[in-house]
């Protein structure tokens, strides 16, 4: 491999990984070892390295601390029936974080170097993945600037890291509707902004309307575009589809504020195959309350790396509430994707990555 085992963790007993790999949830639990490299302007990427999961020093003056230059990927490691491992698409995340990272002023890491990085830990961290229904081992590739260096300028030393962890859903209640807040205070995007990366600040930015919709009994926050402020362009952490009574999917068009999802795009192949019209287009918050109530949408959904596919049950927002009951396509689409990621249905787009 290209990251190689420099130094061995003295790893998790088989008892210590049973007892974390039991009653798994999302993004708490960690393996014992994890994939590193660093950047430097004068000398490129070097030292990759899988090397033992462990906190990592940084200077107090690192960027990433003060100007949150930073960028992340998110996919996920399937066991097969046959004890093998999967992942799904990685040229995909390889290709958007490379997208990512010259928004945000980082280097770019060869395609090969990113697929080469999950390749060569989860051959490391094998019996970590789990093979419970709907569980996987969550890779989290990611880069930041290092330098210990105040100046407001593009890190010259740049540190690329993944972990992985193994997981179950990521809601609590596993796949049960969602309630969803639609927050008009804030906004996630603007345009030339930073929307399309996939960069913490996006997260960071979305905490606090994510509050909001706890604090309103909802499970995640919907966003409205910032210029028109009605119309509806994701979820804190995934993108969000519209199906209508007549069968077309609808989900928000690419605006540039919008994050590009790798489950987004692999279902609308599939929706699309099985003769589904998918369009992507502007929604508008009002037009999609008016058409749930008129009973022209007949269910919305949530998807993402994280999520997979989760019916969306109920929306909410200042000064309305609607209900949604349908969950059919989305059932439907979450048991074909999962089913090609799972390796039991026949994966027709060459979509899985033997690791
Ligand atoms: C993912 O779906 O993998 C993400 O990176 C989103 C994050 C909110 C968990």
């Amino acid at each position: 491999g290209r990251f190689v085992l420099n130094r061995s963790a003295s790893p998790a007993s088989a008892a210590e990984r049973a007892q974390a790999l039991q009653d798994l949830h999302f993004g708490s639990a960690f393996t014992d070892h994890m994939v590193h490299a660093r950047w430097t302007r004068a000398a490129g990427w070097q030292d990759h390295a899988v090397i033992p999961y462990a906190p990592v020093t940084l200077s107090p003056a690192a960027a990433v601390l003060h100007y949150a230059q930073e960028v992340f990927e998110g996919i996920k490691a399937y066991r097969h029936a046959d004890g093998t491992v999967w992942t799904f698409r990685p040229r995909y995340n390889a290709v958007r974080m490379n997208a990512s990272a010259r928004r945000m002023a980082l280097p770019e890491l060869p395609e090969e170097d990113f697929i080469a990085s999950l390749v060569d830990l989860v051959r490391v961290e094998h019996l970590w993945v789990p093979e419970g229904a709907g569980e996987s081992l969550y890779l989290r590739p990611f880069a930041f600037a290092s330098e210990p260096f105040l100046g407001v300028r593009a890190s010259e030393v740049v540190d690329y890291y993944v972990i992985a962890s193994p997981a179950g859903s990521y809601f609590p209640h596993g796949l049960e509707p969602l309630s969803i807040w639609v927050t008009t205070g804030y906004h996630r995007a603007g345009r030339g902004g930073t929307g399309a990366a996939k960069t913490g600040g996006n997260y960071a930015s979305s905490l606090l309307p994510q509050q909001e919709a706890y604090s309103q009994g909802c499970d995640q926050v919907c966003f409205l575009d910032d210029v028109t402020r009605s119309s509806v362009e994701e979820l804190g952490g995934m993108n969000i589809m519209v199906v209508n009574a007549d069968g077309t999917v609808r989900t928000p068009r690419l605006t540039g504020t919008i994050l590009e999802g790798s489950t987004r795009s692999a279902i609308m192949t599939l929706l699309r195959e099985e003769g589904r019209p998918v369009v992507e287009e502007t929604i508008t918050l009002a037009g999609l309350l008016e058409d749930i109530r008129d009973g022209q949408v007949s269910e919305v959904f949530a998807c993402g790396t994280a999520a997979v596919v989760v019916p969306i049950g109920r929306l909410a927002g200042e000064d309305f509430e609607v209900t949604i009951a349908g969950s059919q396509v989305s059932r439907q689409v979450y048991e074909r994707l999962t089913g090609i990621q799972y390796g039991t249905r026949e994966d027709t787009h060459g979509w899985m990555y033997r690791l």
